[in-house]
């Protein structure tokens, strides 16, 4: 086994280790970040976006490991999300049901666990503004965010699942005016566009996690190569291709090969400036999804290099916490949201589960 191999599979095993862990310390609670290593405290979480995760890290366990143990695991903590598919006060359905029922519903073709994804899929179309052809974040009906990027494939899944033209139409005028309004010319991204609700005009670009409006906040822009690179998958339109890669070169382009970005590339040199792996570990798993996808052979081996690269700089003990006693998470030094101050230099469990899903492809090709 090369050493890069022992590396990823030694991640691969700390991260299951550390689920488990956190299963038995505290049954049936979904984290969202740490607060000095703990998952339980308490803490603000601004809004509930991620309590797919954990479950989801267990079903990628299961799928890797065959184990049917694992399995029902990760069938009972997907049940206890259930209800939520009928929320429709969040635009974060995608993060909450694309990490558990999608692979329950992949391995089962089982219709009543697709009636849960259509009907969370369906409860974020209802989130449509019509006049500016979004889905309206959780902030106010006049804000899109480039993070809703990660939750469209849920309402694609639903349009194609039932046939319906006007969902699927919907989801594609949602990528483009994602596409028109936050992907800048030279690929960076904003987080938020504010729409006028009367006319539907786009107004402006601001952030809600990002340093400034015009800066790219660098998880933000992790999302956006990683959701464009899905919808591609779904649509087949080149547009989409081309915004994924043009993300994807804007980003490494600011990144070094090999190293952890910072939470927002434009944050100024100080004491701010932190590095954030969950944004690493999300760029990683989309460069290693658009390396397969890219039609270009060059392209394509520089995204798969750099996610690789990316991926061995997480095993090592700076930002792997195997060798931190008593921590909780799996990957050291992420960011939540700095500005409020949520989970700064902290693990994150979606950092936690795109670097479980990122080591699981990488194991597949070194
Ligand atoms: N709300 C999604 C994120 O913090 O990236």
């Amino acid at each position: 086994m090369s050493d890069l191999r022992l590396r990823l599979a030694r991640a691969f095993d700390f991260a299951a280790h550390q689920v488990k862990a956190t299963i038995e310390r505290t049954p049936d609670f979904s984290p969202s970040y740490t607060r000095e290593g703990r998952w339980k405290h308490g803490g603000d979480v601004w809004t509930d976006w991620s309590s797919g995760f954990h479950a989801g890290m267990m079903w990628k366990i299961a799928e890797h490991t065959g184990s049917a143990e694992w399995r029902a695991t990760a069938e009972h903590y997907s049940r206890l999300l259930q209800r939520k598919q009928h929320d429709r006060s969040a635009h974060d359905l995608g993060f909450i049901f694309i990490p558990t029922y999608l692979p329950w519903y992949r391995l089962t073709a089982d219709p009543a666990i697709n009636d849960v994804l259509v009907t969370a899929g369906r409860s974020l179309a209802t989130r449509y503004n019509a006049k500016g052809m979004y889905l309206r974040s959780f902030v106010a009906p006049e804000s899109l965010l480039i993070d809703i990027m990660m939750n469209v494939p849920l309402v694609f899944h639903a349009a194609i699942a039932t046939e319906d033209q006007l969902l699927y139409d919907q989801a594609v005028a949602h990528c483009r005016t994602t596409a028109q309004t936050l992907v800048r010319p030279d690929g960076g991204t904003a987080q938020e566009a504010i729409f006028d609700l009367d006319t539907g005009a786009f107004l402006c670009q601001t952030t809600e996690q990002g340093f400034g409006p015009h800066s790219d906040w660098t998880r933000g822009l992790a999302w956006s190569i990683y959701g464009f690179a899905t919808v591609y998958t779904l649509t087949s339109d080149p547009t989409d291709l081309a915004v994924a890669e043009r993300n994807a070169d804007h980003f490494l382009s600011r990144c070094p090969t090999g190293t952890v970005p910072p939470w927002d590339f434009d944050v100024l040199p100080g004491p701010d400036r932190i590095e954030d792996t969950s944004a690493a570990a999300i760029a990683a798993s989309g460069l290693l999804n658009l390396a397969e996808l890219s039609l270009d052979p060059t392209r394509a081996t520089r995204y798969r290099d750099a996610a690789i690269a990316l991926l061995d700089t997480l095993c090592h003990d700076r930002y792997l916490a195997s060798s931190t006693p008593e921590w909780e998470g799996v990957l050291l030094h992420g960011v939540y949201h700095f500005q409020k101050k949520f989970g700064v230099d902290e693990s994150t469990i979606w950092g936690d589960y795109y670097f479980l899903e990122a080591v699981d492809k990488a194991l597949r090709l070194v």
